[in-house]
């Protein structure tokens, strides 16, 4: 399945992405600037990204962790979501999402 990332200078690219594993090990994987310093236990919100919206509905629902510390994020939008907390399945090709501003 294909991502498409608008990286933080606004540039547009897509990769490959391996199935089975998180958004977020995907992204760091192949270099976006996600630095996930919790490792994807929920915990650091450095994997927050803008999910487009018309995949919000496709993703699955966010848990009430995920929720809280992604609402605390200054730079929190309605389509924010933590790429570690989304699991990447075939359903989701063509998942097109932009990596957060550092907070
Ligand atoms: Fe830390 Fe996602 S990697 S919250």
């Amino acid at each position: 399945p294909t991502i498409h990332v608008i990286n933080r200078a606004g540039e547009p690219s897509d990769f490959e992405a391996e199935t089975g594993v998180s958004v977020m090990e995907n992204l760091r994987d192949n270099d976006y600037e996600v630095e996930a310093i919790c490792g994807g236990s929920c915990s650091c919100a450095t994997c927050h990204v803008y999910v487009d919206p018309a995949w919000l509905e496709k993703l699955p629902a966010q848990e009430a962790d995920e929720r809280e510390l992604v609402s605390d994020e200054p730079t929190y939008q309605p389509n924010s979501r933590l790429s570690c907390q989304i699991e990447m399945t075939e359903d989701l090709d063509g998942l097109t999402l932009t990596i957060a501003p550092e907070a």
